[in-house]
């Protein structure tokens, strides 16, 4: 897979060189290029942005300058990604659509952000173009949204984790739920004893306790997601847990949170 970055600070895209991404990319499995969107500019200052039209604070990155960045990168089926708070929010599943797509780019806008046209503009070439948000915050730049994004879809891609059981199991993974809490040694740590369960060697009773805790757990602190998960999913074991803690179900509404 490719992954092409622009940005005007080519230096903030550094970490991609570390760990599992960097590994991924030494391995071959994933090629990252990192643009400096500076590069297309033609005047002397390499000037990116421009006055807001209409007035108002802030400068905009300007199309023209984006235009020619993009068009050498984009190509047939290539996905075009707008960091922006104003976008859809970027989940598991949006890693999961990029991971599957050859070819992403991702356009960090700076200051008051992209002049709208250029979303517009690739739409119209029927380019996939997806604006996306990493949360209801606002960040300076799309720098650290391109971060995560290679991060979150080059740890889906065959070969870069170890061992791909571990995604499965993962948080917002296939069961829709978080993960169960997780111990290591030892045994014991400051008086706090780890679950006896996890130290039983009954293969079937750590699975159980480790489902009945991410149910419990997604209850208490996404029931959102809770929600979302098919009563199909949910069986009697499932559905006990729940009840001790309130919830409820419903062949209409599936899993109902109490109160
Ligand atoms: C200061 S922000 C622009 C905010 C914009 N004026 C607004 O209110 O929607 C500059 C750039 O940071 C990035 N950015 C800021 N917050 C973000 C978020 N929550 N998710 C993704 N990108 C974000 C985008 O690339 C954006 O163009």
């Amino acid at each position: 897979m490719r992954i092409d970055v622009v940005s005007i600070f080519p230096e903030y895209l550094a970490p991609l060189d570390l760990s599992l991404v960097g590994k991924a990319r030494r391995a071959g499995l994933l090629d990252v290029r990192v643009h400096d969107l500076r590069d297309w500019t033609t005047d002397r200052h390499r000037t990116v942005d421009d006055a807001p039209l209409g007035g108002g604070a802030g400068m905009v990155m300007r199309p023209d300058v984006w235009g020619e960045a993009l068009d050498g990168l984009v190509e047939q089926g290539t996905e075009l990604v707008l960091p922006t708070p104003s976008g859809e929010r970027f989940t598991q599943r949006t890693a999961e659509r990029m991971a599957a797509t050859g070819h992403v780019v991702v356009a960090c806008g700076r200051y008051e952000g992209i002049d709208a046209r250029v979303a517009d503009h690739y739409r119209e070439r029927g380019v996939r173009v997806t604006e996306v948000s990493l949360g209801d915050y606002v960040l300076n730049g799309g720098e650290v949204a391109a971060l995560v994004l290679v991060e979150a879809v080059a740890r889906l891609l065959p070969g870069v984790v170890g061992n791909p059981q571990s995604l499965v199991e993962e948080s917002h993974g296939a069961a829709g739920l978080l993960e169960y809490p997780v111990f290591t040694r030892p045994p014991v740590w400051r008086d706090l004893p780890a679950p006896p369960v996890l130290l039983s060697g009954h293969h079937a009773k750590v699975e159980r306790w480790r489902r009945d805790q991410s149910l419990r757990r997604t209850a208490l602190r996404r029931p959102d997601l809770l929600q979302q998960v098919p009563l199909h999913e949910l069986d009697r074991d499932d559905r006990h847990v729940l009840e001790d803690l309130g919830w409820t179900f419903d062949e209409r509404d599936g899993a109902v949170p109490p109160g």
